[in-house]
């Protein structure tokens, strides 16, 4: 039996025999009763097992399991109206599965985020953990259900690739030699670990209209902050026959849509990040779910930042800079107050493959900035016009030949599109209000971090 069936329906069970297995989350207990409080994976929250020195056997051996051992109880389901919780078992019998050594590394009390990083193995059990691994599937689900209602074809990109889809030349190097040499060494070809897969999505955009990928990427930069890893996932829609505009309207609804979809899916666990990580959390999110997203220009956002220079680090603000953390955190926190799309920034700035617009100096690119998070999406509507693209390559310094393939998209049938890309671990920080990139990922990689 599953708690979280019996949670759902503890009253027909009430008086039954009920046999349960899971882990222990403490043991308490005195000469003639203890409890011990389960946790079998399958909902947040405990069950409350109560064991007697009178009817249950062994009350000894029981009275010492130890925290995170494996047990099976076998006992009573008894309905308990007046108490904290709505029910209990009452074990005739606790039999131990896998008992846990005395150096089991979690105690009964909250232990500072930097140690658990250190145990990745065992921290999913603590329940800031706990909840947010569960999250992260719920979210999951909520990404391809959004976008699978409305059509959209899951196209798997590839994690090897030939391109460095940003040209921003932060790509690790897949090898199969070791004597480390990094030329062509992918059997003959020089191979990389994908950052993006935007642009092996954007042919099937070109076929199915609506795509999407979902999964890892890889980025060798060197940033040490709370919002980047080397390893994260992303979603990457390409929308066909779609301008920025478009693409704005499928980033907001979808953003509202999952957070729909995880407080109705995961309400036990919003409402523990509510209580013990981020006091407005549910609050929060719904008003977002609730608001119209603002547009601003990268003009306009320079103006503000030129007003209020003096309060940041970096007060050197010029039309052409790329922002940085505490400018884009200032838009949306004290500007907007909320999420905001940044658009048409300056070409230079930006990626080859973004739109060039009629101005001939900004793209049509457009960022979405959020509180505390910061940059939680990056878009554009892409260059469609071939022969606006090959300047654009050579104005950068891009080699044209190892992408004719991605400019023929634009000879054979090539037409107006649009996407983006969502930051799924960041995504999670903004819903569960978890301040560090580090703890919504079940194995963190970040520089000089590799555990496991
Ligand atoms: O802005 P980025 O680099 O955009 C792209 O990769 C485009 N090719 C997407 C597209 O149009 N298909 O990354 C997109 C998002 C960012 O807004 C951010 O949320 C997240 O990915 N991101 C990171 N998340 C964690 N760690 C990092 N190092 C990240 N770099 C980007
Ligand atoms: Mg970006």
């Amino acid at each position: 039996m599953l708690v979280k069936k019996l949670k759902e329906d503890f009253q027909s069970f009430d008086g039954q025999d009920i046999t349960l297995q899971g882990w222990v989350r403490t043991n308490r207990n005195s000469k003639a009763l203890g409890f011990i409080e389960l946790n079998d994976g399958s909902c947040f929250g405990n069950v409350q097992v109560v064991y007697y020195q009178e009817s249950t056997k062994n009350y000894e051996a029981i009275s010492k399991i130890t925290l995170g051992s494996a047990i099976e109880v076998k006992g009573k389901l008894v309905c308990t109206p007046d108490s904290k919780q709505p029910f209990e078992i009452q074990a005739g019998s606790i039999e131990v599965l896998g008992l846990s050594d005395h150096d089991y590394p979690l105690q009964k009390k909250r232990h500072s985020f930097e140690y658990m990083r250190e145990i990745p193995h065992v921290r999913p059990r603590a329940n800031t953990y706990y909840a947010i691994f569960r999250l992260r599937s719920v979210l999951s689900m909520a990404i391809h259900t959004f976008f699978q209602d409305r059509g959209f074809v899951y196209v798997h990109t590839p994690i090897i690739t030939g391109n460095d889809a940003e040209g921003a030349g932060e790509c690790f190097t897949v090898t199969t030699r070791e004597d480390n040499k990094y030329e062509e060494d992918f059997f003959g070809k020089h191979a990389q670990l994908t950052v993006s897969g935007q642009l092996h999505v954007e042919p099937f955009a070109l076929t199915y209209r609506n795509v999407y990928t979902f999964g890892p990427t890889f980025r060798a930069e060197n940033s040490n902050t709370t919002r980047h890893a080397s390893e994260f996932w992303m979603i990457e829609p390409e929308l066909a026959f779609a301008d920025l505009s478009d693409n704005m309207d499928c980033i907001e609804e979808m953003i509202k849509y999952c957070i729909n979809y995880c407080l109705e899916h995961a309400p036990e666990e919003m409402a523990f990040f509510e209580k013990m990580i981020d006091k407005d959390c549910i609050k929060r999110v719904k008003a977002v779910a609730a608001s119209h997203f603002k547009r601003m220009t990268y003009t306009e956002a320079i103006e503000h930042l030129e007003k209020a220079k003096d309060q940041f680090e970096n007060k050197n603000i010029y039309w052409g800079m790329d922002l940085q953390s505490e400018h884009e955190r200032y838009i949306c926190e004290k500007v907007v107050n909320g999420p905001v799309f940044l658009i048409d920034y300056p070409k230079e700035i930006k990626a080859f493959y973004m739109r060039v617009n009629e101005d001939q100096k900004t793209v049509a690119a457009c960022d979405l900035l959020v509180p505390y998070v910061g940059e939680l999406v990056g878009g554009s509507q892409r260059e469609e016009r071939y022969d606006v693209l090959v300047e654009k390559l050579k104005e950068l310094n891009i080699s044209q030949e190892p992408l004719q393939w991605y400019l023929d998209l634009r000879r054979f049938g090539g037409c107006k599109h649009s996407g983006f890309g969502l930051g799924f671990d960041r995504m999670l920080m903004y819903l569960s209000g978890i301040q560090n990139i580090r703890d919504v990922e079940p194995y963190p990689r970040t520089p000089r971090n590799l555990i496991f």
